[in-house]
């Protein structure tokens, strides 16, 4: 089966193909240059590039796969939650496409499709559903932070997620403070690779408490504030770097220990991770370590298929689209505040 897959729920337009699992292909038109100026996504501009971008990613991604539209067998575009503008574009136009080439059409929720993506691997990638296995999936990008259990595949339970900023979001911030253009976490991250983690004690917050839920807007003020207090730290590339080693070892002993007490408390013997915020080195590494000594598997999702991407949405469709089940056409709208409650089994 083939299934044509679309995501532009925030600012990434994505269009993918996946062939019985194996991708074929995994087109991103990234954003950041448009929003780089305003300091974070402007939901208008966002939506015009969404409709200029996704009939010639469509088209591209057809062309260098050698496929043609009869072979698509079906489409999927991601309905919810996010932009509403941004999603209205990719789910219509997918609803669009659908209607004239007379195929199914599949809504993907963002969320669960971030919750399969750790289990696209291998070269050429593939989807490994065989080697599913239950697990309590990380979700940390600029617009989510999140702990959600899954105790086999198509069902899923969350635990917990942030009751402010998301953990992004926090890189983010800290980055602008220190004048680092937007979106600033992975430059912060190298930077904080060769700096001193333990130069600044910033807060943890909520790492001691039972539930599973998360706050960075302390962290944000803390942060804010060690710079308010200390301007030197500006002027120095020895003190940025101990700044920013810092300000990720705080986000990231929060993010590493609340999920590995998670899996350990629902008894689930694998972690995994998705999201921008996964490609942070000292989350990969650490999360390696803790589950190491824990005793977990650890799936991270690789950083094409951890940032928002088609082949998440196209993969998870497919898993759900029965040859021989006739889907009838959708006539719902995109969701931008679809809760991931509703889409387990
Ligand atoms: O998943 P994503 O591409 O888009 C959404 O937010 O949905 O995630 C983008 C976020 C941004 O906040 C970006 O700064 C962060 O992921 N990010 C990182 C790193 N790479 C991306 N944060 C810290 N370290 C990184 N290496
Ligand atoms: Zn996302």
């Amino acid at each position: 089966m083939i299934v044509l897959g679309i995501e532009s729920s925030c600012d990434e337009t994505s269009v993918a193909l996946v062939h019985d699992g194996l991708i074929r292909g995994n087109l991103v038109s990234s954003q950041i240059r448009l929003h780089a100026e305003y300091g974070g996504v402007v939901p208008e501009l966002a939506t015009r590039a969404h409709l200029q971008n996704l009939l010639p990613l469509a088209r591209l991604a057809l062309t260098e796969a050698g496929l043609l539209p009869g072979d698509i067998d079906g489409i999927a575009a991601t309905r919810g939650p996010g932009l509403p503008s941004a999603l209205m574009v990719g789910w219509r136009f997918a609803q669009s496409v659908a209607f004239v080439w007379q195929k199914p059409c599949l809504a993907i929720h963002h969320h669960e499709a971030h919750l399969y993506s750790p289990w696209i691997d291998g070269d050429p990638p593939r989807a490994l559903w065989e080697e599913f296995e239950p697990n309590v999936s990380l979700i940390v990008s600029g617009g989510h932070t999140m702990l959600v259990e899954l105790p086999e595949e198509g069902r899923h339970r969350v635990l917990g997620g942030t009751v402010d900023d998301a953990a992004g979001e926090c890189f983010d911030k800290a980055a602008k403070l220190i004048g680092l253009p937007y979106p600033g976490g992975p430059m912060l991250d190298r930077l904080a690779e060769e700096g001193n983690p333990e130069a600044h004690h910033f807060p943890r917050p909520m790492l001691h408490e039972a539930h599973h839920d998360f706050s960075f807007s302390g962290l944000k003020t803390a942060v804010r504030y060690c710079l308010r207090d200390h301007p030197e730290l500006l002027e120095d590339a020895r003190g940025l770097r101990d700044f920013c080693a810092s300000v990720r070892a705080a986000i990231v002993e929060v993010l590493v220990r609340k999920t590995v007490r998670a899996a350990l408390q629902t008894g689930r013997p694998c972690v995994t991770a998705s999201g921008g915020v996964t490609c942070n080195r000292a989350l990969r590494r650490e999360l390696a370590r803790a589950c190491e000594q824990a005793g977990l598997r650890l799936r991270l999702a690789r950083p094409e298929f951890a940032t928002d991407n088609a082949a998440m949405v196209a993969v998870l469709a497919e898993r759900r689209l029965q040859p021989s089940r006739e889907t009838p056409f959708p006539e719902q709208e995109s969701d931008p505040g679809w809760s991931l409650e509703q889409t387990s089994a």
